[in-house]
């Protein structure tokens, strides 16, 4: 099985969890770009929901499939969403933002009763670190924000470089809100909570992708078909 048909087996076990009348978060990513698609076949076919995207990429596509959508200053809270991740652990623990949308993806996952993540196999592992963590800074005083984050990732425990992300031309990737990404290659989070809290004294750092005590349960499609691991 492809890491394309495990993505769209766990966006379809999600789909169960989903009840009529429901006010969802969609995430963003190939994988819920997934859900999406197949949430929109369950609307046209008469569920009823009403949704807030994490990203103008997902509010494009829910947009087309005629989802029926709001803001979150509209919707302030939701029951559920169902997001990708780019690396998750046993304890729930999760890496996100490879797709550049982690400060809405948390901002609409916290304004939830519960998030659900779907995944391939490849995104569960022992210890987070190996996928590059991005976060989400302010421009203003860049290099200040880079220098503080080389310090206080090394007193938690967590060495690599530092990388501004670029978009295909070569420039700064600028997010939905505006701000820069730095994907910091640690390789290893030993501690993940220590880390976030020491990335909390950074002014310049808006929100960091290490989603703790946040998500109640993933799904994980691997070859032997779904595994759910429940907080
Ligand atoms: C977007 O910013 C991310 O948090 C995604 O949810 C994450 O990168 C997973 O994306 P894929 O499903 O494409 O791997």
């Amino acid at each position: 099985m492809t890491q394309d048909e495990q993505k769209r087996m766990a966006a379809e076990k999600a789909l169960d969890y989903v009840k009529d009348g429901m006010h969802l978060g969609l995430g963003t990513g190939s994988t819920a770009a997934k859900f999406v698609d197949l949430l929109g076949e369950r609307v046209k076919a008469g569920l009823h929901v009403l949704c807030v995207p994490t990203s103008e990429a997902t509010h494009e596509q829910a947009k087309k499939l005629g989802i029926p959508l709001a803001t979150l200053e509209e919707l302030p809270h939701l029951q559920l969403t169902i997001d990708g991740a780019d690396e998750l652990d046993d304890k729930l623990q999760l890496i996100k933002g490879g797709g550049g949308a982690l400060l809405r993806e948390k901002i609409v996952a916290t304004a939830s009763d519960e998030m659900l993540v779907i995944a391939d196999a490849s995104k569960h592992v022992e210890t987070l670190g190996q996928f590059p963590l991005p976060i989400e800074v302010e421009r203003f005083g860049l290099e200040a924000t880079i220098n503080l984050v080389e310090k206080l990732g090394r007193d938690a425990g967590c060495e690599g470089r530092i990388e501004l992300r670029k978009n295909r031309f070569g420039d700064p990737f600028v997010t939905d809100g505006g701000n820069y990404i730095l994907d910091c290659h640690y390789g290893r989070i030993p501690d993940a909570e220590k880390l976030a809290q020491y990335f909390c004294k950074i002014p310049g750092l808006i929100e960091h992708g290490l989603f703790l005590g946040i998500a109640k349960a993933a799904i994980v499609a691997g070859p032997d078909g779904v595994r759910i691991i429940e907080a």
